[in-house]
Order: structure tokens, then sequence, then C-alpha cells
């Protein structure tokens, strides 16, 4: 009872306005270089994994001849690390010299004749993080001016170095100075992250406004830990972040690790499924260039991306943690069809989970299952006992078509009431 009530009060509170830039109606995808090549500037001695243009250039190719950019994954994101110390003499950033030797406008031209687009980066305090040229509030414009002359895409502001006082101004400075540039350029805010990710602090219905992706919580790393530590605190704090979230607005839990050094492919499949649950913007940090072909599997599954991308936009919750150690989550998706996944946090061996569709509120009628990562195609009615069977700290994933019987009001009980109030949102935004 309790529990629909609760939707529903969040998924009214959806309809507040989102960044009018036009930007990221889905969940931006692509790849980002700091999670897999953080400050690494030594070009001397590692020229293939430094900071520098031709990083960016390999992964754009690869981007556009493996099959990544046609899935949506179309982002090139610079990260910390790219400028020079010093601005030039008209107090504009610019790219360290000997390692963006052409420039980011070329850079971003390249992209833009793939397909592509590039991300940049930049900080709300004298320095960035990692102690380049930050941008406090009297360079907002001039930098703002800056990336939109190099027609750069998007823009990535991270916090160091700065105080609440300045993030409360900054933030919303940031946006409209991008805005008047006049180039539709998507805005990534880290102010949540810097703000404990929790209201009263945090004004989500302010962030949805000002910014289409925000991180909310601490630097993912290379590491199932970390993984883990992220999908407690954004499921915990779910009631709070999913009416945060809806087309151009995302909460982003951080980047995707999938074919780093850290994930099992349980884990990697895991990371994947509850990412696409969660409505998160999917930027890899990962060497495309020597991936290997199970953990490209998993980032170029259809069934998963498209579960992510869906156009309702609205984000997932977990809706059981058994003592088991298995937990449910699920996502309603357009077309009455939603998504669901059985996580096991068990390190013993694979768990069989007896339950039944009804049991996961699904109404009367007889369901298409579509097994994301087996690709297995199966008919369950609401009352049928089925047993999962899910690997230690892996995930069965599930996309259900709606009923057979569309006209015999049967889905997800507290789909109807998540639906309706979605399907006015994007017409007030
Ligand atoms: C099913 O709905 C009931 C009543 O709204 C609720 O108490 C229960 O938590 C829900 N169970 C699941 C798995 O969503
Ligand atoms: C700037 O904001 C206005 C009003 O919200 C909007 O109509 C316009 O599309 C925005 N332009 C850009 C480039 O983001
Ligand atoms: C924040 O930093 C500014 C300097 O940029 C300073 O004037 C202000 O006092 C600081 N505010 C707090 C609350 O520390
Ligand atoms: C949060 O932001 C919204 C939109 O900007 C504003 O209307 C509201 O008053 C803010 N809430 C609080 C508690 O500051
Ligand atoms: C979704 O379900 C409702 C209620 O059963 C039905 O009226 C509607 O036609 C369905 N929509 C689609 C796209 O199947």
């Amino acid at each position: 009872m309790h529990f629909t009530v609760i939707v529903f009060a969040s998924a009214l509170s959806v309809i507040t306005f989102a960044l009018d830039n036009g930007l990221m109606r889905t969940p931006p995808m692509g790849w980002l270089a700091w999670e897999r090549f953080r400050c690494d500037i030594d070009c001397e001695h590692d020229p293939k994994n430094c900071i520098s243009e031709s990083l960016f250039i390999d992964m754009a190719d690869r981007l556009a001849e493996d099959g990544w950019r046609e899935l949506g994954y179309v982002y090139v994101n610079i990260d910390d690390c790219w400028s020079s110390k010093e601005r030039d003499q008209q107090g504009r950033l610019q790219a360290d010299p000997k390692r963006f030797p052409g420039g980011i406008h070329k850079l971003a031209r390249y992209m833009h004749d793939r397909g592509l687009k590039l991300g940049i980066y930049g900080d709300m305090g004298t320095l960035t993080c990692g102690g380049y040229p930050g941008t406090p509030l009297d360079k907002i414009e001039i930098d703002a001016q800056t990336f939109a002359e190099w027609e750069v895409d998007m823009f990535k502001y991270d916090g160091c170095w700065s105080n609440a006082t300045e993030q409360e101004q900054g933030y919303p400075l940031m946006s409209k100075a991008l805005n008047a540039t006049g180039r539709p350029i998507g805005y990534s805010c880290s102010w949540p992250a810097y703000q404990g990710g929790l209201p009263p602090k945090v004004n989500y219905s302010q962030l949805g406004e000002i910014c289409n992706l925000w991180r909310n919580y601490g630097d993912i790393d290379d590491s199932w830990d970390s993984i883990l530590n992220i999908i407690d605190w954004f499921f915990e704090n779910q009631e709070v972040l999913i009416p945060a979230a809806g087309p151009g607005r995302w909460n982003d839990p951080d980047m995707l690790i999938i074919g780093d050094f850290g994930l099992s492919i349980d884990q990697s499949r895991t990371q994947m499924a509850l990412w696409a649950i969660m409505a998160a913007p999917l930027f890899m940090s990962n060497d495309l260039r020597t991936i290997n072909s199970r953990a490209r599997s998993i980032l170029q599954n259809k069934m998963v991306i498209g579960i992510n991308q869906d156009p309702m936009g609205i984000q997932g919750r977990r809706i059981l943690k058994e003592k088991s150690g298995i937990e449910v989550f699920w996502r309603p998706l357009s077309n009455n069809a939603s998504a669901l996944v059985f996580f096991s946090r068990r390190n013993d061996m694979p768990y069989r989970y007896p339950t039944t569709l009804s049991k996961l509120n699904y109404t009367t009628g007889s369901y298409k299952i579509f097994d994301v990562f087996t690709d297995k195609t199966t008919m369950l009615k609401d009352s049928t006992e089925f047993v999962v069977s899910v690997n230690p700290t892996g995930v069965v994933m599930w996309y259900i078509s709606a009923p057979a019987k569309p006209n015999h009001h049967q889905f997800y009980k507290q789909r109807e009431q998540s639906r309706t109030n979605s399907q006015k949102s994007p017409a007030s935004e």
C-alpha cells in the first residue's frame, strides 16, 4: 500500500522543468577518460596512454569503426589535466600545446566529421582537482564562450577547491553562460557530489532546471567494492533520486568500468544491468583499443541499451531485498513493458531463487520474457512458479513485454500511475 503511494507521489513530482537545451532526452552515452586514464601526462614514457590528442583520436576511431557509435555511444569526453597550466594572453583556457598540438577545436571537428561529439572538463574552484586552471565565478563567461567557439558538445563542471557559496552561484551561472553562447552544450554538474547528494543541502528540482546530468556521489574506482558501494547508496536513497530523473535530467552514478581490470564477467553484467535500471548515463572508461570480446558484448548488448535508453526516462527502483542476499529491481518502460533484475549479493554458488510474477506485483496475465544476457524467450503467467539461478555477484535481467491480452487491465500495479504521470511531464517541459 504504502509503497504504491510513494511511487505515485514521486511520479507526480517529475512534473517540473528540465534544462531547456533540448539535449539528452535519453541518458547520454559515450566514453570518458578519467577512471581508466586519470591524469597520466607522461607522454614521453607512456605515449599511448597519456592524456593527449592521440588518445582521444584513438577512442573516436574505435567508437566509429567498432560498432559503438551506431548503438548510441557518441560522446568522447576529455576529463581533467587537458589544459596548459597558464591561460593565454586574452585570459582564455588553452590546451597543453605539447599534448594537444592541434588544439581542442580541431579535435571537436574530428569528432563531428565522424558523427561523434566532444566533451570537455572544468572546475568551479581556482584550480581543478588535478591542479590545472579552474573556472571560478569571474571566469565562467569567458570559458563558456571559449568552449562554444571550439564547438564543444558537453561540459563537465567539477567542484574541487570551491566552497558551498561559490557552488550555489557558479553552477547556475554556468548554465546561463552556456545557454548564452547559443550552442547547445550538455551540462554535467558535480555540485551534488560535493554537498552529500541529499536534501536539504541538494535541491534536485533546481538541478533538473540547470543541468542535464549530475554526479550525486563519489568517484568510481576499478573494483567490485566500488560498484557495491555506489549501488547501495543509489538504491538506499531511491525515493529522493527517482523523482529527480527524467528526459533531459539524469542522476549519474559515474562511469562504466566494464572492460578494465576489476570486474568479473558476472560483475560486469551487474553494472550494466543496474545502470540500465537507474537510467544512468553510460560513459565507458576503458581502453577500446584492447577491450576483450566478452566485455564488448556486454557493453554492446542491444536489449540492455534499449532498456537504459527507454524514452519515458523513468528511473527504476529496488523492489525487494531478501534475507538470502537476492535483491530484485524493476523499471517501467514504454509500451507497457518493464525490466526486472535479480541480483545476488552472495559469495557461495549460483542461488536458485523461486518466485512468481504476481509476488513481484505483476497483475493477471501472460507475459513474454526476454532474458537480456542469454537471449532466451519464454512465456510466463503471473501465477506460474519459476526459479531463476543467479550467479554470485551476478544478475539475471529480463525485459518483460506487456501481457498478451492488453484490454484486460493487465500490467504491473504500480506501473499505471508512473506511466500516466510521466506522460504529462514531457509535455510540460
Ligand atoms: C507489492 O505491493 C504491495 C502493496 O502495495 C507492497 O506492500 C509490496 O511491497 C509490493 N511488493 C513488491 C515486490 O513490489
Ligand atoms: C536557452 O534557453 C532558452 C530558454 O530556456 C531556450 O529556449 C534555448 O533553446 C536555450 N538555448 C540553448 C543554446 O541552450
Ligand atoms: C567561499 O570562498 C570565497 C572566496 O572565493 C570567500 O570569500 C567566502 O568567504 C567563502 N565562503 C565560505 C562559507 O567559506
Ligand atoms: C528548490 O528549487 C526550486 C526550483 O528552482 C525552487 O522553486 C524551490 O524553492 C527550491 N527549494 C528549496 C527548499 O530551496
Ligand atoms: C497499455 O496498457 C493499457 C491498459 O491495459 C492499454 O489500454 C494500452 O493500450 C496499452 N498500451 C500499449 C502500447 O500496449
